[in-house]
C-alpha cells in the first residue's frame, strides 16, 4: 500500500490488484531402475528440475488444481503418494506409474504455507520418500519491467513485471517522485505460487518526475530489484485563441504588433508544463512561430491569459492564425480570424484651432495641425503623412506616422483656407480637410448682398470668433461715420443698423487693434435708389406654409403681384415678372417641395388654375424686378387647393305638393354634379335616397336651409313603402303615403371621400294643388348681390281654376334667415320687414330694394299660394348672399386738387373677394 502525506487523496486498494496467471507448477522425479543400479530404490534422486520448458502443465487459481508431470525410467513402475509436510494426511493417494511419463492432477491444500512436499515413491517393498527441497534452494533472476516512459497524469498507469526465475514471488513497486520524495508503493503477490510476472495499475496523485523501483521476493527470501524512471505529465488543456492589437481598439494594422492571447477554456486540476506553442499567422511565405517551455498555469479561472504570441503582419488582408500546443503526451489546437485593415481609416487630424488671429504688424497668423490615430499610440514607419495648408509654399511630406506630430502653419493672409492632411499606408490614402479661418472678426450685411438700396435699413452682423472676454470694435460704415462697438465678455454676434442715402460704393470695415491683435474685415458694396415699391408681393399672411390661401381646385383665383414702379426708377423703367410653382410631395407639418412647370413664367397675372391639377399645398414665388436694372423683389405665397363640394339638388324646388296616388319623380341627376368636373354633370356621382315623415308642417323649413347642419329629421320615422333608392332619379308612388303626410326625401350624392345632401319636401294632399314656379326675375340665383334690388314672380299654372278664383289667389311670403357661421335659422316676421321690401307679404311679386340683404347669410324665400278651393300651394327658394370685396385699399394722388384741372390718379390694391365659396379667408 502507498504512503502518503494527508493533504494527498488517498488511493483506493482495489487499485492494486493481483493477478492469476496460468503458469506451471513442477515436481520432477527421476527413478532409476533398481535392476541396473542398486535393487533398492535408495538411489532415487527427487528433486526440481527448474526447467522453464517443462512447465507445461499448468495451475489454476480458481479451480484450485495443478497439474504434476512425473517421467519413471523404472521399467517396473513404482507407486507414488504426496503429502505435505505439515499434514500427516497423504494429500494424494497411492499412485502407480509405470515407465514413462505420467500426469498427475494435485489439489490445492497441497500448498499451504511455504512448507515443503513429501514426495513418496516406493516399489514392492523398498519405498524411498523424499522431501521436495526446491523450495529451499529457489532463486529469482531476470527481473525485467514494460511500461510507458511518459504518461498523462490522467490515465491509468499499468507496468508489469517479470522475472525468469523463481516462484512464491511477491512483487513490489516503490514510486519516488523527484521533487518532492513522495513514496507510493504496491504490492502483488501473483496467486500461482509459481508466477514468474505480475501487473500493477494505479492512478497517479500528482504530476511529475518518479523513481520506479521494482523488486520481485520469494517467500523464503531471494529477490530481484530494477529501478526505472517514468515521467507523469498533465495534458494540455483545450484553449480559445484570440487576437489583441498592441494597441487598444478593434482594428488591426500591419507592422503594428499583432498578438494572439490564449485562454483555457477547461479547468484541470494541474497545471501544465512546458508545453510548445506553433502559431502560424497564415500569410504567405512565413514561418510559423515556435514558443517552447510554455507555462499552461493554473487555470480555475479560465479567463487567464496564458500565451501572447507578437506577429507584424506586412501586408492588408483576412487571415486565419492556427494555434497548435503540444506537450509529450497531447496536443491541443485552435484558430482565430484576424482582418488587418490599413491604419489610414481611423487616423485623426485636427487643427489646434478653427480661426486665427491675424496680426497685421507681423502679417502672420498661426495654426497648428495635430496628428494622431484613434487607436495607435505608437508611430508607423509604413504610413506617409502629407500637410497641404492650402498655400503652395507650405507643404510637408513626412514618410512615416508619428501620433501626436504637431506642425504649424503660418498664414500671410487673412481668409478661408482648407488644410488637406493625407494618410497613405498600405495602399489606402485618407484625406482630411479642416478649414481654418485666419482671423477673428467677420463683418458683413446679413445675406452678404452686394447692392443695397438707399433709404433702407440695412443690418450688419459683427462677429468675433472667441468670445473670451471683451472687445472694442472700430466700426465704420462709411467715411466720417465710424462707430466704437463693445462686444461684452461672451458675446460673439452683434447686429447693428444702417440706412445709406447715397447712392455710391462703400467700404464698410471692422477693425480691432489692441495689443499685438489687430485685425480689419472689409466688407464692399454698393447702393442703389429703390425702383420697386413694395417688399411685400403678396398678402403677407400666406407667406407660411401654416396660413397658406385656401383656393377650390374648380375655381383657382388667378394671381398678380402687387409691385409697381416709384418715381425713383429710371426713365421708361419696365417692371417684369417671373413665377415659379412648387407643390408639397410631403404631408405637413413635412414639406417636400416638387417644382411645377409654368409655361410663360413672365406673365404679370399667373392663372394659376393652369397648373395646379390636383389637390395639395403649392407655394408660388414671383420676382418682380426692373428691366435693365438690378432692382428687384422677390416674395412667395402658399395655396392649400382642394376639390370643390359636390353640387346636390333635387328637381323641383325645395318642396313640391301632389295628389295621393299620383306619381312623383324624385331626379338629383339634372341637377347635381360636381364642379371639379362640370362635362360630367350628374353621372359618375353615387346617390342614396332616403324618406322620413315629418311631424307636422313647422319643421319644413327647418330643415331646407343649406347652411345647417340640422339632420335631425334622420331619427324621424321612415316613410312607408321602405322608399329608397341608389339611382339618380326614381319614381314614388304616393299611394303608399295617407293623406296629409309630409315626406322628406333626402338625397346624398357623393363621389371619391366628398359627399353632399339635399333635401325636398313631398306633401302629400288630398287633391292636386296648383302648379306653380317661382320665377327669378332679379338677383335670386344662389348666390345674390346684397348690394342689388331681388325680384321673384310666381307663375301658376291651374287650368282647372277659374279666371276668377285665379284672380283672387291668395299669396302669402316667408322669409327665413341662416346665419352661415352659427347656422342658426330665425324667421324674420312681416312686421319687421321695412320698407326696403317693397311689397308685402301678402302681394304676388316679391321685390325687395338693393341694401335689405345682409351679406354672409342664407335666406329661403317660401311662397304660400291659395287658390279656390284648390289646397294651398307651397315653393320655396333658398340663396345665400355675397360678400364685400375686403382686405384692400385705394389711394387717390394727389390729395388736393382742382376739379377738371387736376389728374387725380386712383390706386386700388389688395382687395380680396371669397370667390364661389361662402366665407373669406383669415
Ligand atoms: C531442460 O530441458 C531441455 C529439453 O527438454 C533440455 O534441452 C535442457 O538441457 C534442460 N535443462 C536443464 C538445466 O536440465
Ligand atoms: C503398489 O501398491 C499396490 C497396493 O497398495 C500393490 O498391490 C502393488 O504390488 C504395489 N506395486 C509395487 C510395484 O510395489
Ligand atoms: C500552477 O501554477 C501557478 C503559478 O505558477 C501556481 O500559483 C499554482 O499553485 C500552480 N498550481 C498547481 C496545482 O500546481
Ligand atoms: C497544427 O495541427 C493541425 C491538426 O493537428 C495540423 O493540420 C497542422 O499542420 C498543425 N500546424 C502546425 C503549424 O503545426
Ligand atoms: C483638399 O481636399 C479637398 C477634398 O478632399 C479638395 O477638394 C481640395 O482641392 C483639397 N485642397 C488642397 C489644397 O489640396
Ligand atoms: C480668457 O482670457 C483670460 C485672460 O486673457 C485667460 O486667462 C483665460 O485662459 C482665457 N480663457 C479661455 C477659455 O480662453
Ligand atoms: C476708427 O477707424 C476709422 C477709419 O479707419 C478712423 O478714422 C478712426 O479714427 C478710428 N476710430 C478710433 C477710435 O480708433
Amino acid at each position: 500500500m502507498s504512503r502518503m502525506d494527508n493533504t494527498r487523496i488517498p488511493m483506493s486498494s482495489t487499485k492494486f490488484r493481483n493477478k492469476c496467471f496460468l503458469t506451471g507448477l513442477l515436481f520432477f522425479l527421476i527413478l532409476t531402475d533398481p535392476r541396473t543400479s542398486a535393487q533398492t530404490l535408495s538411489n532415487v534422486v527427487i528433486e526440481d528440475d527448474g526447467n522453464d520448458s517443462l512447465y507445461k502443465t499448468s495451475f489454476n487459481c480458481a479451480s484450485g488444481v495443478a497439474l504434476l508431470s512425473v517421467e519413471n525410467t523404472n521399467n517396473h513402475g513404482v507407486n507414488l503418494t504426496i503429502k505435505n509436510t505439515n499434514d500427516d494426511q497423504e494429500v494424494l493417494s497411492p499412485v502407480f506409474i509405470r515407465e514413462g511419463l505420467a500426469v498427475l492432477s494435485l489439489p490445492s491444500s497441497l500448498f499451504t504455507g511455504d512448507t515443503p512436499l513429501l514426495v513418496r515413491a516406493w516399489y514392492q517393498s523398498d519405498s524411498l520418500e523424499k522431501t521436495t527441497t526446491y523450495y529451499e534452494t529457489i532463486t529469482v533472476s531476470g527481473l525485467t519491467s514494460v511500461f510507458k516512459e511518459v504518461v498523462s497524469v490522467a490515465e491509468t498507469f499499468s507496468v508489469d513485471a517479470q522475472v525468469t526465475r523463481g516462484a512464491f514471488l511477491t512483487f513490489t513497486f516503490f514510486f519516488t517522485h523527484s521533487d518532492t520524495q513522495d513514496i507510493e508503493t504496491m504490492t502483488v503477490t501473483p496467486c500461482d505460487v509459481n508466477a514468474l510476472s505480475a501487473t500493477a495499475s494505479m492512478q497517479w496523485v500528482s504530476p511529475g518526475v518518479y523513481n520506479m523501483e521494482i523488486s520481485a521476493t520469494a517467500s523464503s527470501g531471494p529477490s530481484d530489484s530494477i529501478s526505472e524512471t517514468v515521467t507523469v505529465l498533465p495534458e494540455v488543456p483545450s484553449f480559445a485563441a484570440s487576437v489583441a492589437q498592441a494597441t487598444t481598439g478593434s482594428d488591426f494594422y500591419p507592422s503594428t504588433d499583432t498578438r494572439v492571447l490564449l485562454k483555457t477554456t477547461v479547468t484541470t486540476r494541474y497545471n501544465a508544463s512546458e508545453v510548445s506553442c506553433v502559431f502560424d499567422f497564415g500569410e504567405d511565405g512565413k514561418q510559423p512561430i515556435e514558443i517552447h517551455n510554455l507555462m499552461f498555469n493554473n487555470l480555475a479561472d479560465s479567463t487567464i491569459t496564458l500565451g501572447l504570441a507578437p506577429y507584424q503582419y506586412s501586408t492588408t488582408g483576412d487571415f486565419v492564425i492556427q494555434i497548435n500546443c503540444s506537450n509529450a503526451i497531447s496536443q491541443k489546437t485552435d484558430s482565430v480570424s484576424v482582418s488587418i485593415t490599413s491604419p489610414t481609416t481611423l487616423a485623426l487630424a485636427s487643427l489646434s484651432r478653427d480661426f486665427v488671429l491675424f496680426d497685421y504688424t507681423l502679417h502672420a497668423g498661426s495654426v497648428e495641425v495635430s496628428i494622431g490615430h484613434e487607436t495607435i499610440t505608437n508611430p508607423i514607419s509604413d504610413m506617409v503623412v502629407t500637410i497641404d495648408s492650402g498655400d503652395p509654399m507650405q507643404q510637408w511630406t513626412f514618410p512615416s506616422f508619428n501620433p501626436g506630430q504637431k506642425q504649424v502653419i503660418t498664414y500671410t493672409t487673412p481668409g478661408l483656407y482648407n488644410v488637406n492632411v493625407t494618410f497613405t499606408a498600405f495602399g489606402l490614402n485618407k484625406v482630411v480637410t479642416l478649414p481654418v479661418r485666419v482671423g477673428l472678426l467677420d463683418f458683413y450685411i446679413v445675406g452678404r448682398p452686394t447692392f443695397v438700396k438707399i433709404g433702407e435699413e440695412v443690418v450688419f452682423e459683427l462677429v468675433r470668433y472667441d468670445t473670451n472676454g471683451s472687445l472694442t470694435v472700430n466700426v465704420t460704415y462709411q467715411p466720417n461715420d465710424s462707430q466704437l462697438v463693445e462686444m461684452a465678455d461672451g458675446v460673439d454676434k452683434m447686429e447693428l443698423r444702417e440706412t445709406y442715402s447715397v447712392i455710391s460704393p462703400y467700404r464698410a470695415s471692422a477693425q480691432i487693434s489692441e495689443d499685438d491683435e489687430e485685425e480689419e474685415v472689409v466688407y464692399r458694396f454698393e447702393t442703389y435708389g429703390p425702383c420697386i415699391s413694395t417688399h411685400d408681393l403678396f398678402d403677407t399672411t400666406y407667406r407660411s406654409e401654416d396660413t397658406p390661401m385656401p383656393a377650390l381646385l374648380s375655381a383657382i383665383p388667378s394671381i398678380s403681384g402687387r409691385a409697381q414702379l416709384t418715381e425713383s426708377c429710371a426713365e421708361g423703367s419696365v417692371l417684369q415678372y417671373y413665377w415659379w410653382l412648387w407643390k408639397n410631395t410631403a404631408t405637413p407639418p413635412s414639406f417636400a417641395w416638387e417644382e411645377v412647370t409654368i409655361h410663360q413664367p413672365e406673365a404679370v397675372n399667373l392663372v394659376v388654375g393652369n397648373f395646379i391639377t390636383s389637390e395639395g399645398l403649392y407655394r408660388l414665388k414671383l420676382n418682380a424686378s426692373v428691366k435693365d436694372s438690378r432692382d428687384f423683389v422677390e416674395d412667395i405665397m402658399h395655396l392649400s387647393v382642394r376639390l370643390p363640394d359636390l353640387v346636390a339638388k333635387i328637381s323641383g324646388g325645395d318642396q313640391q305638393q301632389k295628389k295621393i296616388g299620383s306619381l312623383v319623380a324624385m331626379d338629383a341627376a339634372l341637377l347635381s354634379y360636381d364642379p371639379a368636373d362640370r362635362e360630367a354633370g350628374g353621372t359618375g356621382l353615387n346617390y342614396a335616397w332616403a324618406c322620413y315623415l315629418l311631424d307636422s308642417a313647422q319643421d319644413i323649413t327647418r330643415y331646407l336651409s343649406t347652411y345647417q347642419d340640422d339632420k335631425s329629421y334622420k331619427s324621424l320615422r321612415a316613410c312607408p313603402g321602405q322608399i329608397s333608392s341608389t339611382s339618380g332619379s326614381f319614381n314614388v308612388d304616393t299611394g303608399v303615403f295617407t293623406v296629409n303626410d309630409i315626406a322628406l326625401f333626402e338625397v346624398e350624392v357623393s363621389k371619391g371621400g366628398r359627399s353632399t345632401v339635399d333635401v325636398q319636401v313631398l306633401e302629400i294632399l288630398l287633391e292636386q294643388p296648383p302648379d306653380f314656379n317661382l320665377l327669378c326675375r332679379w338677383n335670386c340665383e344662389t348666390k345674390l348681390v346684397a348690394t342689388d334690388r331681388t325680384v321673384l314672380d310666381p307663375v301658376i299654372s291651374c287650368p282647372t281654376c277659374t279666371d276668377q278664383e285665379l284672380l283672387d289667389t291668395d299669396y302669402t311670403w316667408s322669409i327665413v334667415k341662416t346665419d352661415i357661421g352659427t347656422r342658426v335659422s330665425t324667421e324674420i316676421p312681416p312686421d319687421h320687414w321695412d320698407q326696403l321690401i317693397a311689397s308685402t307679404y301678402k302681394t304676388k311679386i316679391f321685390e325687395s330694394e338693393g341694401g335689405w340683404w345682409q351679406a354672409g347669410y342664407s335666406y329661403t324665400l317660401t311662397l304660400e299660394v291659395k287658390v279656390g278651393t284648390k289646397p294651398a300651394a307651397r315653393s320655396s327658394h333658398t340663396f345665400y348672399t355675397n360678400q364685400p370685396p375686403y382686405g384692400g385699399s385705394c389711394s387717390v394722388a394727389p390729395a388736393e386738387g382742382y376739379a377738371g384741372e387736376t389728374d387725380f390718379q386712383f390706386t386700388c390694391t389688395d382687395w380680396k373677394d371669397e370667390g364661389s365659396r361662402t366665407s373669406r379667408d383669415p
